[in-house]
């Protein structure tokens, strides 16, 4: 499958009240054609950071300090200003949770609709421009998309504004869209409304997806490979069914069991002892260290290299990987199928 997006060994650093840190730290991931990879941690891990940084949207405190972002072969960190914002909206696409803040509340929906074929195909024509427009909100199916067109974003309820969002980002036939917990805000009817609309689209255009969530059932529902994002740092990837059977990094682990089953509901959740470190205070070694149980001398000191097995891409960084896997690590349970079918 044809890999679409590679970013490798990406770093951004951030001024903020701390000083100078480290928000991103050597990333690495791929997205290919047709696959969605689920970006997923704790709040304050740097996904949106990822995110940002791959697009060349960090905010003003913000600069990529290394790596590279091949989009189609090519370095998207190495492109002017001008030249990525003709990339960005034609060839990728980004959705953010909250449509409100990505919709302009002053321009009717048709406006806003209409300004992606303005700029990026250079139609003019008014009636082209408002056909064009009633065919990409048709295609992310809002009811009567003529009358709505002169609507404002005020007048649509937060799903339908998302649909919105959803149209102008898909109305170029992206190869690759961003989606940054596009769904969170919503109820799950309409969560799964859209995930599912995200997924015809994904199929008519044999898109590939980045999707940055914080909830693992909607991860594994609706994704193929998973990335889970520590401090700054990928610490396992893989292909979600795989990671989501037999998790081996124990933050991976720890998150996992974090989840309320519906199927094996209790009202007793584990949860990972210990807060993230701030990215002023990073430990030494392994960021996990502070608040991992299975934590030896090794990992105080040295960062753990990657640990890579099999030919599926999956991979993890911990010094632990190998005993994790056969089993050998005290407390860590080995999964089966059947705890990812629990989680989805
Ligand atoms: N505009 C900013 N200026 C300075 N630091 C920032 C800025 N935005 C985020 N950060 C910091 O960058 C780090 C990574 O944040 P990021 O927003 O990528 O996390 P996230 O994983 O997307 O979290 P969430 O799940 O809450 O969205 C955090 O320490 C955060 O405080
Ligand atoms: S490297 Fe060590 S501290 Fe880090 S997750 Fe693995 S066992 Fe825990
Ligand atoms: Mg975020």
């Amino acid at each position: 499958m044809t890999v679409i997006l590679e970013a490798k060994n990406l770093t951004t650093m951030l001024r903020n009240r701390a000083g100078i840190v480290t928000a991103v730290d050597n990333v690495s991931l791929k997205v290919r054609a047709g696959r969605s990879l689920a970006l997923v941690g704790e709040s304050g891990s740097g996904k949106s950071m990822t995110c940002l940084s791959m697009l060349g949207l960090l905010p003003s405190s913000g600069r990529l300090m290394g790596g590279e972002v091949l989009f189609k072969g090519r370095d998207l960190a190495k492109m002017s200003r001008a030249e990525i914002q003709k990339v960005r909206g034609k060839e990728i696409g980004m959705i953010l949770q909250d449509a409100m803040t990505s919709l302009n509340p002053l321009l009717t929906i048709g406006d806003q609709v209409s300004e992606i074929f303005r700029v990026h195909q250079g139609i003019t024509n008014k009636a082209e421009l408002r056909r064009r427009s009633i065919e990409v909100l048709e295609k992310v199916k809002i009811p009567a998309a003529e009358e709505r067109l002169d609507s404002y974003p005020f007048q649509f309820s937060g799903g339908m504004r998302q649909r919105v969002s959803i149209a102008i980002n898909v109305a170029m036939s992206p190869d690759l869209l961003i989606c940054d917990e596009a769904t969170t805000a919503l109820d799950v009817t309409v969560q799964q409304q859209l995930l599912k609309l995200l997924r015809d689209l994904q199929q008519q255009n044999n898109m590939a997806i980045v999707f940055v969530t914080h909830d693992l059932h909607l991860a594994a529902q609706f994704c193929d490979d998973v990335a889970i994002m520590y401090g700054g740092r990928i610490v396992e990837t893989g292909p979600i069914n795989e990671v989501f059977a037999q998790p081996t990094h124990p933050y991976t682990i720890g998150l996992l069991s974090a989840v309320p089953s519906l199927a094996t509901y209790s009202n007793r959740l584990s949860a990972i002892p210990g807060q993230q470190p701030t990215l002023a205070r990073l430990p030494q070694g392994c960021r996990f260290e502070p608040r991992c149980e299975h934590a030896i001398e090794q990992c105080r000191s040295q960062y753990p290299d990657w640990f890579e097995w099999g030919d599926s891409g999956r991979r993890t960084a911990c010094w632990r990987t190998q005993e994790s896997l056969a089993g050998v690590l005290a407390g860590i349970p080995v999964r089966s199928e059947k705890s990812v079918s629990e989680v989805a």
